[in-house]
């Protein structure tokens, strides 16, 4: 059954739009987009499609393909710890820009994995802020729709990211990655050259951001920045530089990660557009090793994963998201790609594609 087919059958009237938005991967730059610096994430192939309608009432009423239930909450209603609270936050939000009043039906289908670090939470806020936006005849920009879906993750969940998913899922489509400067929101969309190939590779290890150990990242960025008197971590000046291996040793380690990677992520774009898989590989690898060794973040099954994907014969392998389980992302020159990827998901049972 189509989406609209399945939301008329579910509330009896058809939708008013339907509205979409794809999952990403980050290639490289972890953690430097709450800190000033630069990412390079890639939209997935996998979307999530958002049906909506008003209704009369004063709930919203929310049905999703993976769950047979309806639920049905009161607008206004505050976060209580479910999926659904992505929805009643970009509800809220939209209603909080004057953008929308009154009940709703909202009817969600998605593919992209949740818990995975790819951006399900800003794929689902996105198109629903789209849906909203299209119904109420609203004109606004990709980034300022963007820059709401940040502040319902930041105000509403109480998850303090940084923009680089909302601006993936916003302005990034599939097969095409997105050169960001988080400092400025600068950006330019760039292809992904066709014999190229990342893989997204689900180590079985589900991650919860909303678990604490993301906010304890950002915490500890925070206290390193303040320790140097910066806004941005990750541009320090030579001064700066020098005054990070004066810190506590847990802020001296992320203050490197974030410092090195957003080199790495600026070196990388240049190698991305120049198709220079190699360097692009091995830059891959030095973030890796820095996201698990300086900023603490990846587990002894990611480690492997990624040490295994090297040895298949990848030219670059890392952990991709927020950290602590989820995904890897692997670059595999096109010719061998498929023969590798296989390789690698039968040493590894409980991995598989995204
Ligand atoms: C999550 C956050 C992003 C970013 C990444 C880490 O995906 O939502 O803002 O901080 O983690 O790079």
């Amino acid at each position: 059954m189509t989406l609209e087919a399945e939301f008329k059958t579910a509330f009896d009237c058809p939708p008013l739009a339907i509205m979409s938005a794809p999952g990403r991967v980050n290639l490289i730059g972890e953690h430097t987009d709450y800190n000033g610096g630069a990412v390079l994430p890639a939209a997935l192939e996998r979307r999530i499609q958002v049906a909506i309608a008003r209704n009369v009432s004063d709930t919203v009423v929310i049905k999703s393909t993976r769950f047979d239930d309806k639920i049905e909450r009161p607008i206004g209603d505050p976060k209580r710890g479910d999926w659904t609270d992505y929805a009643m936050g970009a509800l809220s939000k939209a209603s909080e820009l004057g953008w929308f009043a009154g009940g709703a039906f909202l009817y969600i289908e998605s593919d992209v994995p949740d818990g995975a670090g790819v951006s399900s939470s800003a794929a689902l806020i996105t198109a629903i802020l789209r849906a909203v936006a299209k119904i109420s005849n609203i004109t606004t920009s990709a980034v300022d729709i963007a820059k709401h879906a940040r502040s319902v993750e930041n105000d509403y969940i109480g998850m303090p990211c940084g923009i680089m998913d909302q601006m993936a899922v916003g302005l990034a489509d599939y097969g095409r990655a997105l050169a960001l400067d988080t400092l400025d929101l600068s950006f330019e969309v760039v292809d992904i050259p066709e014999d190229w190939v990342f893989a997204v590779i689900h180590s079985g290890v589900r991650r919860e951001l909303a678990d604490g150990r993301y906010k304890k990242r950002f915490e500890e960025c925070q206290a390193a920045a303040d320790a140097l008197q910066t806004a941005h971590l990750c541009r320090p000046t030579e001064a700066q530089k020098v005054a990070v291996s004066e810190l506590p040793e847990n802020l001296r380690k992320r203050a490197q990660h974030v410092i090195s990677e957003h080199e790495r992520t600026v070196a990388a774009t240049v190698a991305l557009k120049t198709q220079d898989a190699h360097t692009f590989g091995r830059l891959m690898i030095e973030s890796h090793r820095s996201y698990s060794e300086d900023f603490e973040a990846s587990t002894p099954v990611i480690d492997a994963l990624v040490t295994d994907a090297i040895a298949q014969g990848a030219l670059g392998a890392r952990l991709t998201g927020g950290g602590f389980g989820g995904c890897i992302v692997v670059l595999f020159q096109a010719q061998n790609a498929d023969a590798q990827i296989q390789s690698l998901l039968d040493k590894h049972p409980k991995t598989w594609p995204v």
